[in-house]
């Protein structure tokens, strides 16, 4: 077919009219921001990896959910960090916890966000494994799935709104809609981790969340980053399981996997995380003066939502609401 008439360029003659044709757009409510809580700290400390993101003690957390929430950030995902750390992450199921006290403090003082506890164990372990290991070090499944149904038990009745399991078990899915159901906590949703690869891109993270492996790697749970079919099949498993939404980690790299996530199964919310690599590796670049962190931030994420992601988990989204917040009035944000 010749079409000789057809000019592309017709469509990018001005910024209204791109703005008119775009495909794609970003919207404060398509964001959730992570935040850590340390136990035993009075003020926040600041993730040495990732620039402006903090380790909270629980009144500042506070404050810094509200601040989010203020500028239209309305979901959030917490992680716990202990004092102390145990082979069976015991803090991590405690109801006096950290995490447990922080998903209650911050529900109930901000009623309407919705908390999103994220369900794993590597924060809580001596090992920081995620999950119960035998003699040899190998991760135990099932015995691991039985904490995991105490940990969502204990976040539902704290008032977490959606349960995040991100430790790569089998049946973790279904473990949990089992425990959230038997307590009655029907409308407790879940967001699987189904798509999580074993990724350099966690190395931040594991310092603001104190969860690095103390030998070995994730590599017999967490996916191989050579495989896409292999998402489809745990997501597929998720699914079956009783998963509300589904999630692609990390993002950036795997906007592939995204893709075909989203295309296979249009029919359920999909999250990306944007996780901590991507962030510092912004972060760093714009110190060093090499890119415009502003620009890239929005490229990036946009990225991420232009692959089929609905919903993206990102350090970025206090300074993302910012931009879209002006760009309100001004209507735009490029
Ligand atoms: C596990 C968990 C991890 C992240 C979120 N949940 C780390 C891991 O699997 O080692 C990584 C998020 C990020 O890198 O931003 N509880």
């Amino acid at each position: 077919m010749h079409f000789p008439n057809i000019r592309p360029r017709r469509l990018r003659n001005s910024k209204n009219i791109r703005d008119m044709i775009a495909e794609t757009s970003l919207s404060i409510s398509d964001f959730i921001y992570p935040i850590f809580i340390k136990e035993g700290i009075e003020k926040k400390i600041e993730v040495a990896s990732m620039p402006n993101i903090y380790q909270f003690p629980i009144e500042e957390a506070k404050n810094e959910a509200k601040e989010a929430f203020d500028l239209g950030i309305k979901s959030f995902i917490l992680f716990g960090v202990p004092e102390k750390k145990d082979e069976m992450g015991s803090q991590a199921y405690d109801e006096n916890g950290i995490i447990a006290q922080a998903i209650y403090e911050i529900k109930s003082y901000l009623p309407d966000a919705v908390i999103i506890a994220d369900a794993c164990l590597c924060e809580y372990t001596s090992h920081g494994h995620c999950g119960i290991l035998d003699k040899n070090g190998k991760l135990l499944n099932d015995p691991t799935l039985e904490l995991l149904k105490k940990e969502a038990f204990v976040y539902a009745k704290m008032g977490a709104d959606i349960i995040a399991p991100s430790g790569m078990m089998d049946g973790m899915v279904k473990a949990i809609r089992e425990s959230l159901d038997e307590n009655g906590f029907y409308d407790v949703a879940i967001m699987s981790y189904a798509v999580k690869y074993s990724s350099a891109f966690y190395g931040p993270f594991r310092d603001a969340a104190e969860s690095a492996p103390a030998f070995g790697d994730r590599k017999s749970y967490q996916m191989d980053f050579r495989n896409s079919k292999e998402a489809i099949k745990e997501c597929m498993l998720d699914i079956e399981e009783g998963a509300d939404y589904l999630m692609v980690k990390p993002a950036l790299s795997y906007l592939d996997v995204i893709k075909r996530v989203k295309d296979e199964f249009y029919y359920m919310p999909l999250a990306a995380y944007n996780v901590s690599g991507e962030y510092s590796m912004v972060k760093a670049a714009a110190k060093m003066g090499w890119i415009d962190e502003t620009a890239m931030m929005i490229e990036t994420l946009t990225s991420i939502k232009r692959a089929g992601a609905d919903i993206i988990i990102t350090y970025f989204a206090k300074d993302i609401a910012k931009i879209l917040g002006d760009s309100h009035e001004k209507n735009t944000y490029l």
